[in-house]
């Protein structure tokens, strides 16, 4: 669909499903309905609003629930963003998707996409069916961010109940609230309301056009083990023995790793995996040679990326060919 008036912003809006395209059989439901159903055309019918911020151009990328989110879709998703904002006719792209695994398509696209143009992901908590459905309203301000001249050079960002939130920092916090985002620690970006667009600070880490990462290496089996009271060892084992190539572990507290998975990890590392101490706890960072011997076991601390974020950032340097620990660091310590 593409909607005219000369003078606005032209914005690329892919869908790839979720809630926001979710249906449900009874108005009063917000759970128990089918995620990804509904297509963008018709997201866009229900915010006739938008003619008034920007001339969208539209493509039905997927239709997924974005728990089965692939690697290949981010491939396939992030080259056409790519390919999209190379071109003089589009301003921005925003991307419909669901929350459940928004974080991670938007940091990966942080990282990966090849302009200062805005990238703007959106999503909702109740399907569009739903009696004060938040899809229409998060929709809107999301091409109003992507449409305003200050948002580029941000890097990608998260717009979502009228708040503006950066791909590295913004984390799903509730299973239910319409609320459902935070940035812990540094906050969001910035707000959005009826048509009004502010930014209060800046993405100072690198990511989009300075970012040295790209979709064309394959990405490599990375996966993630959680340290817990009473963790056994056979899931590090089982994972090495299937030949990942890296390994993100959600730590308790500072990134501290239960002794008999720690033991698993220096096995692991000796083999040649990549090994990246996150935390399960919500907020704060993981210190280097803090809660575990980096140094010594020859890991990497992840610093204030959580474990979803770890994983994305350590599959794309190992597609780039950075193996070593010391070089991974550098590259945690930087994105
Ligand atoms: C999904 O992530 O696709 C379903 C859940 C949601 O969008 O809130």
């Amino acid at each position: 669909m593409t909607t005219s008036n000369i003078s606005l912003p032209r914005i690329a809006v892919l869908a790839t499903g979720g809630t926001i395209a979710g249906q449900a059989g009874d108005a009063s439901k917000t759970a128990g309905y089918k995620a990804g159903v509904v297509g963008v055309d018709k997201l866009l019918d229900a915010v006739p609003a938008l003619s008034q911020v920007a001339r969208i151009h539209a493509e039905q990328v997927a239709s997924i629930d974005s728990k089965d989110m692939s690697t290949a879709l981010w491939v396939t998703l992030g080259k056409r963003i790519n390919v999209l904002l190379a071109q003089d006719d589009i301003d921005g792209v925003v991307v419909t998707h669901g929350t459940d695994t928004l974080e991670e398509t938007a940091y990966l696209l942080h990282l990966t996409v090849k302009s200062e143009k805005p990238v703007v992901l959106t999503a909702a908590m109740r399907p569009s069916t739903a009696l004060s459905a938040d899809g229409p309203l998060n929709l809107l301000n999301a091409v109003t961010v992507a449409a305003h001249g200050s948002a580029a050079k941000q890097g990608v960002m998260v717009a979502f109940n009228n708040q503006i939130h950066s791909a590295r920092d913004v984390t799903k916090t509730s299973t239910y609230a319409v609320d459902a985002f935070r940035s812990p620690e540094v906050g969001a970006l910035g707000w959005v309301q009826d048509g009004r667009v502010e930014f209060q600070r800046a993405v100072v880490r690198r990511h989009t056009a300075q970012s040295q990462f790209d979709l064309e290496a394959a990405l490599p089996s990375v996966e993630i083990v959680a340290s817990y009271a009473g963790a056994s060892r056979a899931a590090i084992d089982a994972f090495v023995a299937a030949g990942v190539k890296g390994l993100v572990i959600a730590g308790t507290g500072n990134g501290s790793v239960h002794a008999t998975l720690q033991q698993a990890l220096a096995d692991a590392i000796g083999k040649g995996v990549a090994v990246v101490r996150s935390s399960r706890v919500s907020s704060g960072h993981v210190m280097r040679n803090g809660a575990a011997p980096d140094d010594a076991l020859g890991s990497v601390s992840a610093g204030t990326l959580n474990p979803y974020k770890a994983r994305v950032l350590l599959m794309l340097a190992l597609a780039a060919g950075i193996t070593d620990a010391a070089a991974i660091q550098q590259i945690f310590d930087t994105y």
